[in-house]
């Protein structure tokens, strides 16, 4: 089984490990690739509906993997042990989600060796969310697919909460510090949608007048950024 773009950086950002914990895994393609290339000895493929645990059910058994891959049905961390704790995956859902996810098991998740956090969008509420819990980013990395680029944290408890500059809960901290390939192309696809949300803003009342100041902020503090790569 090969994995390309998105898919393959959340794989390459997972650690070596004994158990792998895939959280809304739907294909479950994550945890079968990872069992075949030995990266985990064991993972769990869960997810909340009974229609994506029937397709990973039926991709595990595809895929031989049946001894290694074990599927869970419940939402969230809910369906873990907190035994089982080793390695997280959350990817492919919303950034509110992913922090109701992480704060609805806040304990199983600070035991956790790592969370590789993927979010398809609200990326910022993830870092912000992170950041006051006491998570540190050790990693984070950007992959092109279709057109789109998608985000990838791979983060730890620390223990050590903290209150970062608005520009680093959209733009991971990392990707600066690595100066990610894809970073240029990244903030000017940010700077383009705040430019379309403020077009879109034309007469509005006060208290959006107030969101528009903010926006037109953040987008001055990413252009900066993006004249000093
Ligand atoms: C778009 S798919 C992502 C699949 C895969 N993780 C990926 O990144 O390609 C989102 C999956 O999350 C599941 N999901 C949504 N809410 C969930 C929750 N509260 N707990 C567990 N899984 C959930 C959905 O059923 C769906 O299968």
């Amino acid at each position: 089984m090969e994995l390309t773009g998105r898919l393959k950086l959340i794989a390459d950002m997972t650690p070596k490990c004994n158990i792998v914990s895939d959280i809304g895994t739907d294909h479950a393609y994550i945890p079968i690739f990872l069992v075949k290339n030995n990266i985990c000895t064991k993972a769990i493929a869960s997810d909340v509906r009974i229609g994506p645990v029937n397709v990973a059910t039926k991709n595990i058994e595809e895929y031989r993997v049946s001894d290694k891959v074990i599927t869970r049905i419940g939402s969230g961390l809910e369906s873990i042990l907190d035994n089982e704790i080793d390695v997280v995956i959350i990817a492919g859902m919303g950034g509110m989600l992913i922090k109701e996810l992480l704060e609805k098991s806040l304990d199983k998740v600070k035991k956790a060796n790592a969370l590789i956090l993927q979010p398809m969008y609200a990326i910022e509420v993830v870092h912000e969310w992170l950041c006051e819990n006491g998570f540190e980013v050790y990693d984070e990395a950007l992959a092109k697919e279709d057109h789109k680029i998608y985000n990838v944290i791979a983060c730890k408890w620390a223990g050590c909460n903290q209150k970062k500059d608005e520009i680093y809960y959209h733009i991971g901290e990392k990707l600066f510090e690595k100066r990610d390939p894809l970073l240029k192309k990244h903030l000017q696809n940010k700077i383009d949608q705040l430019d379309k949300i403020i077009n879109q803003m034309e007469n509005m009342k006060e208290k959006e007048s107030i969101k528009k100041a903010e926006y037109l902020k953040l987008k001055k503090n990413l252009y900066n950024a993006l004249n000093c790569l």
